[in-house]
């Protein structure tokens, strides 16, 4: 089997540095190789998806992949700037389906910023879309309108047939949990989420073992706050998934915790972290490696057969938690604070 590593920028190439550590420790015979993307692809080929990237992408069983971005490219033409390489690596594997769990440790229920009690046993799956809505949406731009002034536009835009096939792995997930699907959208104001709304309820009719309900996005904003654990899989538009789901991720404690899947129709994917590049933080050593781990094993559940190395990188982040070992975004009173290359030693040692 072969695995693409995209490191990318900031912080991806040293938390995937532990990432691979831990994949390597569990599946010694997968092949890893390494190629640029984001702002290291415009250094390496000057594009931010080279073309041997997205070969090599193409050509693996999976991929995983870092972060991109740095503001030190804000001001390239868009199509140069880290995230291009990621939205066309998206849009070019057909990758439609972005699985985000948003699942508490019991370890860290002290590092989230809402009360132990209120997030404790919170286990929800965001299923975002991913190829499609505003983010890919024509026309979009910027122009000089008939007053003379300049605008911004973009184009909220999506099929029935992209509305149904996302719609239907919120529906199959849902089957697989406990069995409650809720689609956000903003029906009340937006005609491409009012089409959402129809085409999830007729597909409804299909699944009548799943409690299918809507919430309009302002609404689901404000739910995960005051009681996230109402919240079993949620199915929502790309724009809407993005930013729920970074919402989601700070309940569990940080963010530095949370892996995705990016789904084809076919199950093949990429996977990563979903913080980002963190270029604050990059190269002092201090960047929590566990989402990347932890999106390795989704890897090996969603994408290599291979659920029970799965469950073996899983239980080792989780008895590293319990022992203590904390990287600092995680850090509570009482925790022993780690740097990255600890935190990779500690997951290894405990792996084996
Ligand atoms: C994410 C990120 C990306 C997105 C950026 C880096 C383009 O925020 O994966 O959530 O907006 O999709
Ligand atoms: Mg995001």
């Amino acid at each position: 089997m072969k695995v693409a590593v995209l490191a990318g920028d900031g912080i991806g190439p040293e938390i995937m540095v532990q990432a691979q550590r831990v994949l390597s420790q569990v599946r010694p015979d997968i092949e890893l190789t390494s190629a640029p993307v984001g702002g290291a692809g415009y250094e390496a080929a000057g594009d931010p998806l080279p073309a041997a990237t997205l070969a090599l992408a193409r050509e693996s069983d999976a991929i995983l992949f870092g972060a991109v971005g740095h503001p030190r490219y804000d001001t390239l033409e868009r199509a140069l700037r880290p995230e291009q390489g990621l939205l066309r690596l998206r849009k070019e594997l057909g990758l439609f389906a972005n699985l985000r769990p948003a699942t508490l440790f019991d370890e860290l229920a002290g590092a989230s910023t809402l009360r132990p009690e209120v997030v404790a046993g919170m286990d929800i799956l965001i299923v975002r879309e991913l190829t499609g809505d505003i983010y890919f949406g024509q026309p979009r731009g910027q122009r000089v309108n008939e007053q003379g002034e300049r605008e911004g536009f973009n184009t909220m835009r999506y099929s029935e047939s992209e509305i149904r096939r996302i719609a239907r792995v919120g529906f199959e997930a849902a089957r697989k949990r406990s069995r409650r699907l809720c689609s956000v959208d903003k029906a009340n104001v937006l005609e491409t989420t009012e089409l959402w709304r129809q085409v999830v309820t007729e597909l409804g009719a299909q699944y009548p073992d799943v409690a299918l309900s809507h919430m309009y996005v302002d609404n689901a904003a404000m739910q995960l706050l005051r009681n996230p654990r109402q919240f079993d899989v949620i199915v929502t538009g790309n724009l809407f998934g993005d930013i729920l789901s970074d919402e989601a991720s700070m309940l569990t404690g940080s963010i530095g915790m949370l892996p995705s899947a990016s789904l084809d129709a076919n199950g093949k994917g990429m996977y990563e972290p979903i913080h980002g590049s963190a270029p604050d933080i990059a190269g002092q050593g201090v960047a929590n490696p566990l989402a990347a781990m932890l999106s390795a094993a989704m890897m090996l559940r969603y994408s290599l057969g291979d659920p029970a190395g799965a469950d073996r990188i899983e239980s080792a982040v989780r008895r590293v938690l319990a022992q203590g070992l904390r990287t600092a975004d995680i850090h509570e009173a009482g925790a022993t604070r780690i740097g990255t290359q600890a935190m990779g030693d500690a997951v290894v040692a405990a792996l084996s």
